[in-house]
């Protein structure tokens, strides 16, 4: 396996925006595990939506039919679901509302992590996501997680898509917020938790510039 770097923590803490500068940086490959999340939820909802609710056993029954790849733009990940490129696609309310029943889900779990190793078996990366020091990859020597309080990341969230989302208000999304912590933290399999060896950062008051030189001063290669 090649160097690994894990980023993980809450919903809009800037995971990915750290990890893809942290890449760059470094000359890593920059991977986002949510994405790969959004487009199984994405592929979902597009195809298994039946009665209000994504229909998880004909999901798991599928599974195997997600042709699941990305290509790399600028070093950074474009995700691929059967030859379609659906990187646009990913980061909206409805994805954000049934991302976490779908990553509550063992075999959808399983079918990623399989993923994820392989992509670091051919490449140094910087990974980032809920689970990825704690289970993915255990050994890595560089493991961040990263926190903040909810109100700060729902108007973080609120501030990246009101340009795209005129209706999208700061009390729903401060409650999507909450919902999906509750969800990732509850799950039974990987939930979301600090792996012990894994360097805290409180980003709440901090510049992005300010959580870069913190976690590259802590790097160890
Ligand atoms: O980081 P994000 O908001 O794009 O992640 C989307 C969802 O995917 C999040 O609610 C939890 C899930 N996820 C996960 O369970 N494990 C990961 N390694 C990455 C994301």
């Amino acid at each position: 396996m090649k160097k690994v770097i894990a980023i993980d923590g809450y919903a809009a803490t800037g995971k990915s925006t750290q990890a893809k500068n942290i890449a760059k940086h470094l000359n890593f490959l920059h991977i986002d595990s949510g994405a790969m999340y959004r487009g199984i939820t994405y592929f979902a909802l597009k195809n298994f939506w039946f009665k209000n609710q994504i229909n998880i056993e004909v999901l798991k029954d599928n599974i195997e039919e997600i042709d699941i790849n990305f290509s790399i733009i600028n070093q950074t990940q474009i995700i691929i679901i059967n030859k379609i490129n659906v990187e646009k696609e990913l980061r909206n309310i409805k994805i954000d509302q049934n991302v976490s029943l779908v990553a509550s889900v063992p075999e959808i779990r399983s079918f990623l992590l399989k993923k994820q190793r392989q992509i670091a078996n051919k490449n140094n990366i910087v990974m980032d996501g809920r689970d990825i020091g704690s289970v993915v990859f255990p050994d890595s020597k560089n493991k961040f997680f990263l926190i903040a309080s909810p109100e700060i990341r729902a108007r973080r969230r609120y501030d990246q898509i009101k340009t795209d989302n005129k209706s999208a208000t700061l009390s729903q999304i401060l409650k999507d917020v909450k919902t999906r912590d509750k969800g990732d933290m509850s799950r039974q399999i990987s939930p979301l938790k600090p792996a012990s060896d894994a360097k805290i950062i409180d980003t709440s008051y901090l510049s992005k510039e300010l959580v870069f030189d913190k976690i590259i001063s802590l790097i160890e290669l």
